[in-house]
């Protein structure tokens, strides 16, 4: 199935691999310092970098953007895509970076009431007045954009980050509650009777299919789905602003319900795009491109069940923020690339990938190796994402090999490949984990570290025996290889060749190493 791509350079798709700033980053050039290094590292293509409403509108209609063009030029200079992040109304469920001017006027900038009739440090999505002032602040960026980013260097924008509540899981004010008390939104009910996203329609199931209010509808989520509704309107209105000054790529980004955190408001901000309520963002927010989920999870299941969340209702996967190494799985990158087509893949934190030396802290070097093996394969990426001809080679824990289906062809990685590599290589313990792909009925590419592929055609007859204990038996000498290359793609996409491998250097199958880039195969009859 064609992949629905958004991220696009001068009218090609795009595919961001990119690192996400710590969030004090981008007040200025100084702080950014660190980060670029750390993206020249991770060999990442993009950054992704806050642009802060209590800095650009420090007072009230008096726009500066330095710091933007700090970003901008920084961009350029290490040759990096920008996505901003508009750090405004909302942040992780709160209003931490709204302006001191907004946050002291409590009548015109009205907060959440929490349900005992507290007022919160959230600003409400009910509140007219602060959709006005976030839009106008929007659109002035947006503006600012259009004319000075001449480059082209911004290639997204995130608008807000983790919107929702924390703290309640609606607004109890009285703007609240007379929402709360409406039917649900006639668009809304029809997705629901004509078949919605199957985590939204599960939903409504467990109440009963009943329309009328959104308690009626949703049960003891009521409040949730309302509040995402409004955060999701509202946001859509900020997009549609900005797009009118300049159409850039939007999207909004999700803090995850999974695990144990499961409670709207308490765990994860109340109104955000959890899987629930995905189907009910895009239908709100049709000014967004996407919906995307920042993915920390390691165990395998709850990653999938992530990506598998965020696939539906036509919502291509774009993952904003990720693991930088201390906690996650960086393997299951492969997954979201190979069996969900992720567009793009960030990680959270960049800075903190390096020591204090400049190096690669040990904790990140397994994620920092898989973008290697993910950067060399880019314009494979863009070409054959969604084919069905790019499989994930991810070693779980006690898996010692992994077959994969190649048309004509098995595959076989096996993991911890022990030695007969080259003289420069030694075989270093490490988990399988990289890509295999197949571009022609004989022509494969495989990358990342700690496997070594045997091919084997299906019709072979000496398959059966073979396959097994290939790495140490005689049979893989057989497969007539045509080339076995090391080499990366130019910028035209072309294939360069750095190094051959022949005799001992192929007999035991076509080994990866993080250093190595790509190796390419081609076999003949
Ligand atoms: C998710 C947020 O979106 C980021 O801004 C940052 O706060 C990270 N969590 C911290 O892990």
């Amino acid at each position: 199935m064609a992949v629905k791509r958004i991220f696009q350079v001068n009218g090609k798709p795009f595919f961001p691999l990119g690192g996400q700033t710590h969030n004090s980053s981008g007040y200025n050039r100084a702080e950014l310092e660190t980060a670029w290094k750390a993206l020249e590292a991770l060999q990442a293509n993009t950054i992704e970098v806050p642009v802060y409403w209590e800095q650009i509108e420090a007072e009230e209609g008096n726009f500066q953007f330095e710091a933007v063009e700090d970003i901008l030029a920084g961009a350029n200079e290490h040759q990096m895509k920008v996505i901003l992040l508009w750090f405004a109304t909302w942040k992780n469920g709160m209003m931490k970076y709204a302006p001191g001017w907004v946050k002291a006027d409590r009548q015109r900038f009205q907060r959440v009431i929490g349900p005992l009739g507290e007022e919160i440090a959230v600003l409400s999505s009910h509140c007219a007045a602060t959709l006005e002032a976030d839009r106008k602040a929007f659109h002035a960026l947006l503006g600012y954009l259009s004319e000075h980013d001449r480059e082209r260097a911004v290639i997204a924008i995130q608008v807000e980050n983790e919107p929702g509540i924390l703290g309640s899981d609606r607004d109890y004010g009285p703007m609240g509650e007379t929402e709360y008390a409406r039917a649900i939104p006639n668009e809304l009910a029809s997705r629901l009777e004509n078949g919605a996203s199957p985590a939204l329609q599960a939903l409504w199931e467990q109440n009963g299919r009943r329309q009328g209010s959104w308690q009626d509808a949703f049960g003891t989520r009521g409040g949730e789905m309302m509040t995402a509704w409004s955060i999701a309107r509202f946001i859509d209105e900020v997009a549609a602003g900005g797009k009118q000054v300049y159409d850039l790529p939007m999207y909004a980004n999700a803090w995850l319900e999974w695990g144990n955190w499961r409670q709207a408001g308490l765990n994860y901000p109340s109104g955000g795009a959890v899987s629930a309520a995905l189907d009910l963002w895009r239908s709100a927010a049709p000014h967004l491109d996407l919906v995307a989920p920042d993915i920390y999870i390691g165990a395998l299941n709850d990653y999938r069940q992530a990506c598998e969340a965020y696939t539906q209702v036509g919502n291509p996967l774009f993952v904003p923020e990720s693991s930088n190494g201390d906690e996650g799985n960086p393997r299951n990158l492969f997954r979201a690339i190979a069996e969900y087509d992720a567009i793009g893949y960030a990680v959270f934190g960049v800075e903190s990938m390096l020591d204090a030396e400049g190096g690669v802290r040990e904790n990140s070097r397994e994620v920092v190796e898989s973008f290697h093996a993910v950067r060399a394969a880019l314009p494979l990426l863009l070409e054959l994402q969604g084919s069905g001809r790019i499989h994930a080679v991810v070693q779980e824990d006690l898996q010692y090999e992994q077959l994969i289906d190649l048309g004509e062809y098995w595959g076989l990685a096996q993991f911890n490949p022990g030695s007969r590599m080259d003289y420069e290589h030694n075989a270093v313990k490490t988990h399988g984990r990289g890509l295999v792909i197949q571009r022609g009925e004989h022509e494969f590419y495989a990358g990342g570290a700690g496997f070594r592929l045997v091919l084997r055609k299906k019709r072979s007859s000496l398959f059966n025996a073979a396959m097994s204990n290939a790495v140490e038996g005689f049979q893989t000498r057989l497969l007539n290889y045509v080339a076995v290359e090391e080499g990366t793609f130019d910028e035209e996409g072309r294939w360069r060749v750095k190094r051959r491998r022949n005799g001992d250097e192929s007999d035991f199958g076509v080994w990866v190493t993080p250093d190595v880039g790509l190796v390419r195969v081609v076999i003949g009859e």
